[in-house]
């Protein structure tokens, strides 16, 4: 277990504005920042980063936290594990907590996250095991990698046999269903054994934009026809193919340096083009982009310089990429190597200096390459051909956002096929009549999904009580050593903000023996057990501290402890008299509402009771507030 210390520790270096960038494009926004939700689809910002509290909040979905429930939505890890994530990337090191020594290990303990990083430990040991001479040599001799980049890039062998890797989990005590779901092993036909999925093949362990290892794949070292080149991991929720763009965990600081992304193919192009010093490019690995991918690409940048292979396949795929990428407002430029290279050959042949220089001056904008593409696949003289490509590139304008751009790609094309501008943006129209109703047929599908439950309400006292809670932790203990030993005295109607009090008085009450100690409420909301109070608490957190509405309303210059504490404290009377209010109103509707005059009588008398005991309350918590707001 990491110590709660250290957890806060990490939570103050790391800064959320640099960590919810991996992961999202933030614009600025006053002293915050917003971007399109990761929780939902919508075309306007709704998620907000709040620098000062370090918390952010999406106000479509409701759902809010701290940077550590943020990485674990968007890694899909546990708590600890995002905590590592942080640490990792500010460079806490952890290890000394997270290592288990002498533990045994239960099954339920090891999350699928640790497995796949101890499964990319042991294809990495075999490398350079002698069961691994020939995946180690295949990369060094054949591939021309550096030791430096089959570290830095973690690359292994799953060696030529049947169970190395299900023997060795079996040793270190990794459940056998984690294999399963993994893919890393497979069920023989019987069903009543299993053998490693990854056999004699070269092993690139696939990392999330946090590094997190998700997946793998393998490429075979067999020269025969019948096993397939590559293998990947099975698609799981932590390991989605179509979401992912490999190396992207090492490429994307120097994407955003260079405004630019190189994509490419495969793994070994990635390796390749890093290792000769273009540390910026990324593989779709495969050869269809995705929407998805393009859209992680647009957090970075807006420029794209898109080089498959040289084969007719690789160029199929990038006029179809082109249409992704334009689409999410990218910029694509062509670079078409020459005949029968790929990024890897042809890099590793002509180092990166030349490989710079070549993309310079063979960058083809899309418009460019798709006339080359056209030209070179049929006969420009003849109009239906011609036709048919100039609807085709006019389609592909179309799915420009930017009005502007598409503008002036409309000029280019217009010169460049000797067609007036008219008749071009004619064809622009009626394609995007097209479109539209495409997208609003999307559209009405989506919104024939239920709407999000709305918030049980949560009455503006309670709101203030939570709200002083919290704000106190910033000023010491004192309210919360008051909530705790009057706790039994309240119990809040709202659930969820019951829980929280709940949370926050059992952690004091952890800490209470230490007086140094403190609660860090940032770190602390993270921790809540129901994700619906971690969302309100910090919702409650980025609104306007309470000490500063009390200084406005009421001219009380006492300091920010006192003047949270004094609202703590009348939310806190309010609390406890209103349900005796409550009481007494029903009381007197009753009474209003009795014909039996004993019956009356009787309720009478215990209205009277309840006034009294109203008085005296309301007397007792004043006298006990106004003697610790002066001793504090
Ligand atoms: N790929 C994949 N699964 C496959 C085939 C291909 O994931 N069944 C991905 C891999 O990321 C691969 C990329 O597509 O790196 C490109 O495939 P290919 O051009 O066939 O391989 P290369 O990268 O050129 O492989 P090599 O140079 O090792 O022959
Ligand atoms: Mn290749």
């Amino acid at each position: 277990m990491i110590p709660p210390a250290v957890v806060d520790e990490v939570r103050q270096t790391a800064d959320i504005v640099e960590v919810i960038s991996d992961y999202l494009k933030l614009q600025p926004s006053g002293r915050n920042y917003k971007a399109l939700s990761p929780f939902t689809v919508e075309k306007t910002p709704s998620f907000f980063v709040f620098p000062d509290n370090q918390i952010y909040k999406c106000f479509s979905t409701g759902k809010a936290g701290n940077i550590f429930s943020f990485v674990m939505e968007m890694e899909k890890l546990s708590f600890p594990e995002a905590v590592e994530l942080v640490a990792r990337r500010s460079g806490f090191d952890l290890t000394r907590f997270t290592e288990k020594k002498n533990e045994p290990k239960s099954a339920h303990e090891e999350s699928l996250t640790e497995t796949l990083r101890w499964a990319a430990k042991f294809f990495h040991g075999k490398l350079a095991s002698s069961e691994g001479k020939t995946g180690y040599a295949y990369l060094e001799t054949e591939r021309g990698l550096t030791e430096k980049t089959i570290k830095s890039f973690g690359l292994g062998y799953a060696p030529d046999a049947w169970d190395r890797l299900f023997t060795a989990a079996k040793q270190a005590g990794i459940p056998q269903e984690h294999l399963l779901d993994l893919g890393l092993i497979t069920p023989n036909k019987q069903k009543n054994s299993w053998y490693d999925t990854f056999r004699n093949r070269v092993i690139f362990p696939i990392f999330s934009v946090g590094g997190q290892v998700v997946g793998f794949g393998g490429r075979t070292l067999e020269k025969d026809s019948q096993t397939p080149k590559y293998l990947n991991s099975q698609e799981s929720k932590l390991f989605e193919k179509s979401k992912l763009l490999y190396g992207l965990h090492a490429a994307k600081n120097e994407i955003r340096r260079k405004e630019t992304a190189i994509l490419v193919e495969g793994y070994m192009d990635v390796l390749a083009l890093h290792q000769a010093g273009l540390t910026n490019a990324v593989a779709s690995c495969g050869t269809s982009l995705t929407r998805y991918q393009a859209k992680i690409l647009t957090r970075y940048t807006s420029r794209v310089l898109f080089m498959y292979d040289a084969d007719p396949a690789g160029q199929k795929s990038m006029m179809s990429g082109i249409d992704i990428l334009l689409a999410e407002n990218l910029t694509p430029f062509v670079i078409m190597l020459p005949k029968g290279d790929d990024p890897d050959s042809f890099v590793r042949r002509e180092g990166g200096q030349q490989f710079l220089q070549f993309a310079e001056e063979k960058m083809l904008s899309f418009l460019d390459f798709q006339l080359r593409f056209f030209m070179e696949s049929g006969n420009f003289g003849q109009p239906e051909i011609k036709s048919k490509a100039i609807r085709t590139m006019v389609h592909t304008i179309a799915l420009i956002p930017d009005r502007i751009r598409q503008e002036l790609y409309l000029q280019e094309l217009s010169k460049k096929l000797d067609i007036t501008l008219t008749a071009l943006k004619e064809l622009l129209g009626s394609e995007e009549a097209g479109e539209e109703k495409k997208r609003s047929a999307v559209e009405n599908r989506r919104d024939a999904s239920p709407p999000p439950k709305p918030e049980a309400e949560l009455s503006v006292l309670e709101k203030t009580f939570l709200k002083s809670l919290l704000e106190s932790t910033l000023y010491g203990n004192t309210v919360l050593e008051f909530a705790a030993s009057h706790e039994e005295m309240l119990e809040l109607p709202h659930q969820v903000a019951q829980q929280i009090f709940a949370h926050l008085i059992d952690r004091y009450q952890a800490i209470a023996d230490n007086p140094e100690e403190r609660i860090d409420i940032t770190t602390e909301i993270g921790l809540f057990s129901n994700p619906a109070s971690r969302d309100l608490a910090a919702s409650l957190l980025i609104e306007q501290p309470v000490s500063k509405k009390w200084l406005e309303q009421s001219n009380v210059h006492a300091d920010n402890a006192k003047r949270c504490l004094a609202m703590f404290l009348d939310a806190f009377k309010n609390l406890i008299l209103e349900p005796l209010v409550g009481q007494k109103n029903r009381l007197t509707e009753s009474i209003r509402l009795e014909n039996d005059t004993e019956r009356e009588i009787e309720l009478l008398r215990e209205k009277i009771v309840l006034d009294k005991k109203i008085q005296k309350t309301s007397r007792d918590l004043k006298k006990m507030i106004t003697t610790i707001l002066e001793n504090s």
